[in-house]
């Protein structure tokens, strides 16, 4: 496999082409921004903590069934993924109440839900990534109802795995955003990353904030909290 032209640069990630049409290379950056771009900065060596962990992730949910656009860890931070087109919808599973939902809701940060949430968002810059439904999402040809259907099936079961293997290390996840894409033939795969630049991951005991919101909320200790919930996973794994 051979890396070719720059393919996209995002505000985490770039991609490449490879001498295969159906393969990508994904390469990741200590970029870090939040409130839709507003807010911008470096979390020195989170690009090779976020490679590493989604892969792992990937691989690990792979195996409970879960297709995923994983397929090689090349280096610290490239990645050979499946090319996919990526559906135009960011999906957020949450288990406690936190960030936009709280906010928007007026439910305080850590209540408890009686059962997982889904919500989409429609993922458009320029309109700041607008929560919408599902009809919508069908309405605007953004995704047939199937897709929908597929996508809800399998971000509940990633929920159901991500949320026991987390607690085996003794992190809550709170809540965590995917995305999906379609390849040549159509179906339908789990791709992005999950790490925590996209989940919310609580310590179980201290309910210490270990990912990202550390950075969006200038709390400090971003770097030693995605370190401590790498050294978690690596340890669980072992
Ligand atoms: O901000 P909000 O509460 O809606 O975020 C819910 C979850 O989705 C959080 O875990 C956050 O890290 C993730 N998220 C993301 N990318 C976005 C928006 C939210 O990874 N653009």
């Amino acid at each position: 496999m051979e890396k070719r032209e720059q393919l996209y640069e995002g505000k985490a990630k770039k991609v490449y082409a490879t001498d295969q049409p159906e393969l990508l290379v994904v390469s990741y950056k200590d970029d870090a921004t939040a409130f839709n771009g507003l807010k911008k900065g470096t979390i020195e060596g989170k690009g090779v903590i976020n490679n590493h962990m989604s892969n792992r992730l990937m691989a690990y949910l792979e195996k409970k069934g879960i297709p995923t656009h994983f397929v090689e860890e090349l280096n610290e931070r490239e990645t050979l993924v499946k090319k996919v087109t990526i559906l135009p919808l960011e999906v957020i599973i949450r288990n406690l109440a936190a960030g936009s939902f709280s906010k928007r809701y007026g439910v305080e940060e850590g209540t408890a839900f009686s059962m997982p949430t889904i919500e989409f968002s429609y993922k458009n810059d320029d309109l700041g990534d607008p929560l919408l439904n599902s009809y919508h999402a069908v309405a605007m040809g953004l995704a047939t109802q199937e897709e929908i259907e597929t996508i809800k099936k399998y971000a509940f079961a990633i929920n159901e795995e991500l949320k026991a293997f987390w607690a085996d290390c003794g992190v809550i996840l709170v809540d965590f955003k995917l995305e999906f894409g379609k390849t040549a033939d159509g179906t339908v795969i789990l791709a992005d990353e999950i790490s925590p630049d996209t989940c919310r991951l609580w310590d179980s005991q201290t309910k210490e904030k270990l990912d990202k919101d550390r950075f969006r909320r200038d709390l400090g200790g971003t770097e030693d909290a995605y370190a401590e919930v790498m050294r978690r996973l690596e340890e669980h794994l072992r």
